[in-house]
């Protein structure tokens, strides 16, 4: 097993905010293309700078994201901003080298189940079909992030071995991808199996850059996280209030929140340069524009330190 050095306190994370992608697609009402255009940019304005947009997929898969190339004409990029897709096939990546994005999320799940329910054919097609994917992307300078969903288990099938997504790993390795990102499709990560896969594929892919990519579903997200800090790993994905949830995975809910992991960030003495009051705005409009309220915890608490008003609260005179 590869050792782990933890990432010490005073380092920069990366947080990749994927609301716009993973949470828009499981929105069941068409959210409209202006409307995504002002939450990426008011997403921006945070200070976030790496952010999954959109799908380059089937519309007729997922309708919700069939204004892909509209929002990413739409949107602003601030200096530095580092813009994101995720592509399933060939003439994904052939969109998205279009439309001009800086990387792409390609995915294929480490259960074939789920990947036959989410991109309807076998893991060893996924990854043949890859090295034209990866051809297209070299060819035009574009970054491949190589995702592998299920990587911590799978609704259908269960335990998912981490050689399984080790082997995976490996052969994004192979194909050239500058890291991979482990998706936690349906929140079945624990501490420890965050532990086991982030080793599997140090020992088989040694050099390859670790993403992680939690859901909320069990309620141990953020102590995910920690323990990715403490396996070395700087760059994690997280959802504006929460959202987020694949369609295509029974029991799917929301990503880990992107207000909850800055402030959690923030209070461990990590910098992740995103401003906490900044994002917690970007969350209320989001949540305006979404329509119910959103899980994330931050954005009904506020900061830690944040005052209340005693005259506005009862007192318990006996
Ligand atoms: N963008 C737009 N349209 C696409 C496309 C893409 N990347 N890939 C395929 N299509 C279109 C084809 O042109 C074809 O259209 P037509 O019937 O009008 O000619 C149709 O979709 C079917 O193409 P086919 O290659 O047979 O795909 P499929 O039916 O086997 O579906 C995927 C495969 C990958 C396209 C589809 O399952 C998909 O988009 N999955 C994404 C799931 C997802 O986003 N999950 C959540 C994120 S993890
Ligand atoms: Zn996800």
């Amino acid at each position: 097993m590869a050792s782990a050095t933890p990432v010490p306190p005073g380092s920069h994370i990366t947080i990749c905010e994927v609301g716009p992608r993973d949470g828009f697609q499981n929105e069941k009402t068409f959210i409209p293309t202006a409307k995504k255009i002002e939450i990426v940019n008011a997403l921006f304005a945070s200070g976030l700078r790496h952010m999954q947009v959109t799908s380059f997929v089937s519309p007729r898969a997922v309708p919700q994201l069939a204004d892909a190339e509209e929002v990413l004409a739409g949107i602003d990029r601030p200096e530095g901003a580092f813009v994101t897709a995720l592509v399933p096939n060939l003439r994904g990546a052939e969109r998205a080298a279009g439309a001009g994005v800086d990387a792409v999320h390609t995915v294929v799940s480490a259960s074939e189940t789920h990947n036959l329910k989410n991109v309807n054919r076998p893991v060893d097609q996924s990854l043949s079909e890859f090295e034209a994917v990866f051809a297209t992307l070299d060819k035009a300078g574009i970054a491949i992030e190589g995702g592998i969903a299920t990587a911590f288990g799978c609704p259908f099938e269960g335990i998912v071995p981490p050689r399984q997504v080790a082997r995976i790993a490996k052969r994004y390795q192979e194909l050239g991808a500058s890291s991979v990102s482990l998706g936690d499709t349906t929140g079945m990560a624990t501490p420890l199996t965050v532990q086991a896969a982030i080793r599997a594929i140090r020992d088989a892919a040694p050099g390859l850059e670790i993403h992680l990519h939690f859901h909320n579903t069990r309620g141990v997200g953020l102590a995910c996280v920690m323990t990715g800090l403490s396996e070395g790993v700087t760059h994690y994905d997280a959802s504006v209030g929460g959202l987020g949830g694949c369609p295509f995975a029974a029991g799917a809910t929301g990503n880990i929140c992107t207000e909850d992991l800055v402030y959690l960030l923030q209070e461990s003495g990590y910098e992740s340069g995103v401003d906490l009051d900044k994002i917690i705005a970007a969350a209320t409009l989001t949540q305006e524009v979404i329509g119910r309220p959103l899980p994330g915890q931050v954005l009904k608490a506020g900061p830690r330190l944040k005052r209340h008003d005693p005259d506005l609260t009862v007192t318990a005179a006996g």
